[in-house]
């Protein structure tokens, strides 16, 4: 499985890289690599590291998974009954600056994206991810690519900046093949696509439904290319013949290490590990240096229609 590594000593110490760079990293991602730096190049200021690492102890109600929300300075999934006002304040402006350094890093390190992503949320955490009581449909440890039942991207890519901020231990995550691979033993067998004349392929009706249930409640916005990444994410997560026979590889990422990928197309799992950060960027097609890699790319050649 392509994990590209990243050392510091590559980033030009502070400078940009050169414009030609900054399309290889995109194509790179694109592809379905992970680019990993075993040495995080967004350091996160020791005051706010053991903030974050000291919320477990202190029986604080801000031990669960928290999202931070940029555009309106806003978090939630914090414990009220157990959590201060200042406590939250601290976490707030934690996640702020996080937020802040990821987004200043990456508007040079993937230049091409920056005029067209949209700033999506940022999460803490701090939950062991090992043994964890969860629904099949929202278990961690099951390979799955990424779709948001709520916010559906309209056919914008889903990159993800992870920091593993845990003092000593590994974050231990398997993948599988991208996308392109993979669309394939779903799609349109498993998951339906509408022909250009309306015809579906295959025997599900599903993506019609949606496609019907997107026009009769528009406050859902999800078309049907989202109703698609949805409807595979829980297809992959509840298909055992695929999570036993499909090609994985195991990839454990280290204290301070960071990584970024585009977990709408690359399945992955995360098996164990506690405490880390993370920001999501939704990137819009357009910005690609591949379009053709992008999946609503992918999923409409094989649809012969559009799909958002
Ligand atoms: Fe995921």
């Amino acid at each position: 499985m392509p994990v590209c590594s990243i050392p510091l000593s590559a980033l030009r110490e502070g400078k940009p890289p050169s414009a030609k760079q900054a399309r290889v990293w995109c194509e790179r991602l694109e592809a379905g690599e992970i680019l990993y730096f075993p040495e995080t190049p967004v350091p996160i200021p020791a005051d706010d590291l053991r903030f974050l690492l000291e919320q477990r102890q202190t029986g604080s109600g801000l031990h669960k998974n928290i999202a931070y929300k940029p555009v309106r300075d806003q978090l939630s999934g914090a414990d009220e009954k157990s959590t201060n006002a200042a406590e939250v304040e601290q976490l707030r402006a934690v996640m702020r600056r996080y937020s802040a350094s990821v987004t200043a890093f990456l508007k040079d390190f993937l230049a091409p994206y920056e005029q067209r992503w949209l700033l999506d949320y940022a999460s803490f955490r701090p939950l062991e991810e090992q043994g964890r009581d969860l629904a099949l449909r929202k278990r961690n440890d099951m390979l799955h690519t990424d779709a948001f039942p709520t916010r559906p991207t309209r056919g914008r890519r889903i990159l993800r900046f992870f920091h593993n901020i845990h003092p000593t231990r590994t974050r231990d995550w398997v993948v599988s093949e991208p996308f392109a691979r993979v669309v394939g033993a779903f799609a349109p067998g498993r998951l339906a696509i509408p022909h250009a004349d309306g015809r579906m392929a295959g025997a599900g009706k599903r993506l019609a439904q949606a496609v019907g249930l997107a026009n009769i409640v528009p406050q859902l916005k999800r078309t049907p290319y989202d109703q698609f990444m949805m409807e595979l994410h829980n297809a992959m997560k509840e298909n055992a013949e695929f999570q036993r026979d499909c090609v994985k590889e195991s990839v454990n990422f280290p204290p301070g290490s960071s990584w970024m990928v585009y977990t709408e197309t690359v399945p992955h799992a995360v098996l164990a590990g506690q405490y880390a950060l993370e920001q999501t960027f939704l990137i819009d097609r357009a910005a690609m240096v591949t379009p053709e890699s992008a999946p609503v790319a992918i999923l409409e050649k094989l649809a012969g229609a559009r799909l958002v």
